[in-house]
């Protein structure tokens, strides 16, 4: 039995890509190890959101955790401004990181592209309190999409500094949980990068059947293959990558082999595409709806979860501060 911690920011509604980089797996790993899964709405203060969009996206992450089948009492599911333990262990590690090595962080550079007029502090350390969320409670697997396994790296970087600064084996270096060979990376709709919240490309598990047929109708293709087993555009990749996930193989092989015989017509591709989407969203999506008017529910969740979370939580940040020197005269 491992411990595994999952996070998720509270920015805006889950979409494909956070369920099948993260959250696929969340059912069986609840039976089979002790897990940590959280809200992280300290991380989306980096956007400044208002106050009602912050409580209203918090409450969103909540829902659609619980509507893929998390069981609050085989886990613990809490939210990170729950638990002050972490903001102190973010605090400690701070102290043993270089402003270099923040700075060379890819998402750092990607945001401060994005936001250049809000660079600020909490988006330079974000890496710190990531690791301060994961190391709160030792755990040992990390279920993340690619994106996230940079920040992983750093997190294990920052372990291993500690453990070698204070001279003890305290702080284990966490891995990413794989779901297969390699961490996944869903590709959005516009031909571009990654699926994502804010990049307007994203199919979420809360859509409608009809948002979900018109979003992939209008995802971006070419003109179509003029040549046998010629080489996809990367727009028709991505379209075959979400396939991969939500399709049979004898479906991604029937179009696999329309497209390389030129035979493929978009317009049915993407149909089945967006009927195959739809299956796996449904049922998360119903789920959705009956639990988000349950608010007597919600606040159960969310209370016992910051007592199970704090109690590990507590444990670490008093060995932790024993080990600084933080001790009574
Ligand atoms: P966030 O909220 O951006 O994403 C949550 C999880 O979804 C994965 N993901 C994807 N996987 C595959 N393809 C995609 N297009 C895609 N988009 C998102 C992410 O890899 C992630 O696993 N920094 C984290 C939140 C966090 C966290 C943590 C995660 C804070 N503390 C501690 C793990 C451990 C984030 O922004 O995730």
């Amino acid at each position: 039995m491992e411990i595994v911690l999952s996070g998720i920011r509270s920015t805006g509604n889950l979409h494909l890509g956070n369920y099948f980089g993260a959250m696929q797996n969340f059912v069986k790993m609840q039976e089979e190890n002790k897990c940590f899964f959280f809200i992280a709405d300290y991380h989306s203060l980096t956007t400044h959101p208002t106050p009602e969009n912050l409580l209203e996206s918090t409450k969103q992450v909540l829902v659609e955790y619980l509507a893929v089948g998390i069981d609050p009492e085989k886990c613990t599911l809490y939210r990170q401004s729950d638990i002050p333990e972490i903001t102190e262990l973010y605090l400690l590690l701070n102290m043993n990181v270089y402003l270099g090595e923040l700075e060379r962080c890819t998402t750092f550079k990607d945001k401060a592209r994005q936001q250049p007029n809000n660079i600020n502090a909490g988006l330079l350390t974000y890496p710190v309190l990531m690791a301060a969320d994961i190391l709160i409670h030792r755990a040992l697997k990390v279920p993340v999409g690619k994106d996230q396994e940079q920040h992983l790296e750093m997190t294990r970087n920052f372990a291993t500094r500690f453990n070698r600064l204070y001279k003890v084996d305290y702080f284990p270096e966490p891995t990413a949980y794989n779901f297969g060979k390699d961490l996944i990376k869903i590709p959005g709709l516009d031909g571009s990068g990654k699926m994502g919240k804010s990049e307007g490309n994203a199919i979420n598990l809360a859509d409608e059947p009809e948002v979900i047929r018109k979003k992939v109708m209008k995802a971006v293709t070419d003109s179509g293959p003029t040549s046998p087993n010629q080489e996809m555009a990367d727009s028709i990749k991505n379209l075959f990558t979400i396939l991969k996930v939500v399709s049979t193989p004898e479906t991604v092989n029937y179009f696999n082999e329309k497209y390389n015989d030129c035979s493929i017509r978009y317009g049915d591709f993407k149909k089945q595409l967006a009927e195959d989407i739809i299956s796996v969203t449904t049922p998360i999506r119903e789920k959705i709806i009956e639990l988000k008017s349950n608010n007597e529910y919600l606040r159960k969740v969310i209370s016992m979860g910051a007592e199970k979370a704090r109690e590990s939580a507590s444990k670490t940040i008093k060995e932790v501060r024993e080990i600084i020197g933080f001790k009574s005269f």
